[in-house]
């Protein structure tokens, strides 16, 4: 399944940068075709999201354009989607927040380990333009510009077979992290081994014993079958990563001003849709994975772990200054939706 996909891949990417050079990103009808790459699968609230906006578009401007979304890796990994867009290859695409700080440093706030103080904080903190502002326009010079962010829950460690209630149950452990320097920091703050790698090869390297562990939402169990193999599933709640939907600067200037208050509607459209989904899409995978995959959930007490990533915070606002007023911005947030624990 694997090679299937890397081969469709390549041959997609073969096919699209042919189109590029050619100046046919057309069908047959002429219309021009807006390709959108994502690595969830089509039951996750990202795909129904992406299909809604594809049904807007092409309700409001369908004699001009023809949306088409490609769901699980069939363009490749997130970080050969991020780069396609990057040239224009393809229009948009969704990548998860960590990615993006290797294209600008300013992303590297959102991926702090216990940023927000709750869900309801990260959410108000995600909907104020003036946190979100600075940053989603700071990859226009890399090529993209992200025109809306997506829920991608709490991400809490699981293993194969270790109960992990305190970091030290991290100790030896090789974990799955995604490939950014800030979550390789925070697990070695953590005191486990981190072992970058892209989300579509975490099941191969879970079964195959390569890893012990990962982290992500609730989701990854059920919908990428990490549950199969995954048993203890433990909220140390250590981040709140925001998936972002990112669009090839290119074509969003090349939009008319009509056109793009069509598509800036449809980029609301994405995050009303893809949240609406989100609550009962986690609820439906924890129950899945309890009841199905004999997935046991664990609440540790979550300080010991905040209290092992808390530098990473100080030394963030060291080695990038500029963000210190959005970072004071979201604590704003934090105050008034603190933490239940609090
Ligand atoms: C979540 C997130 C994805 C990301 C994945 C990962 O599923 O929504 O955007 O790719 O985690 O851990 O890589």
């Amino acid at each position: 399944m694997k090679v299937f996909k890397k081969v469709l891949a390549l041959a997609l990417a073969t096919v699209m940068s042919a189109a590029i050079l050619t100046g046919c990103g057309q069908d047959s009808d002429s219309r021009t075709i807006i390709r959108i790459g994502h690595n969830q699968s089509t039951n996750h609230p990202t795909h129904i999201a992406l299909v809604a906006f594809e049904e807007w578009i092409e309700s409001k401007l369908g004699d001009k354009y023809d949306v088409e979304v490609f769901p699980s890796e069939l363009l490749g990994s997130q970080n050969e989607m991020v780069q396609l867009t990057q040239t224009g290859a393809i229009n948009f695409c969704v990548a998860s927040n960590s990615l993006l700080e290797t294209f600008s440093t300013n992303y590297t706030l959102f991926n702090l380990p216990y940023l927000f103080a709750s869900a309801e904080a990260y959410h108000a903190s995600m909907d104020d333009e003036a946190i979100t502002g600075p940053i989603f326009e700071s990859t226009k010079d890399a090529g993209f510009e992200a025109v809306t962010w997506l829920d991608a829950g709490t991400r809490n460690f699981y293993t194969v077979s270790t109960p992990i209630e305190t970091p030290a149950d991290l100790k030896g452990l090789k974990i799955r992290v995604q490939q950014s320097p800030t979550n390789v920091q925070m697990m070695s703050l953590l005191g486990g081994s981190a072992t970058p790698m892209g989300f579509g090869d975490v099941y191969t390297a879970l079964q195959s014993k390569i890893i012990d562990g990962a982290e992500n939402n609730e989701l990854a169990l059920t919908d990428n079958g990490h549950g199969d193999v995954c048993k203890y599933y433990s909220y140390d709640m250590h981040q709140m990563i925001p998936d972002i939907l990112i669009g090839n600067i290119v074509f969003l200037d090349g939009l008319s001003e009509e056109e793009r208050a069509i598509f800036e509607e449809g980029f609301q459209l994405v995050n009303k849709v893809q949240r609406e989904e989100w609550t009962d899409a986690v609820a439906a995978a924890k129950d899945r994975a309890a009841n199905e995959q004999g997935v046991q959930f664990l609440y540790p007490d979550t300080k010991p772990f905040q209290e092992a990533c808390a530098p990473m915070h100080e030394d963030m606002l060291e080695q990038y200054p500029n963000l210190a007023p959005i970072y004071d911005a979201i604590q704003v947030h934090n105050e008034q939706y603190p933490s239940a624990e609090s």
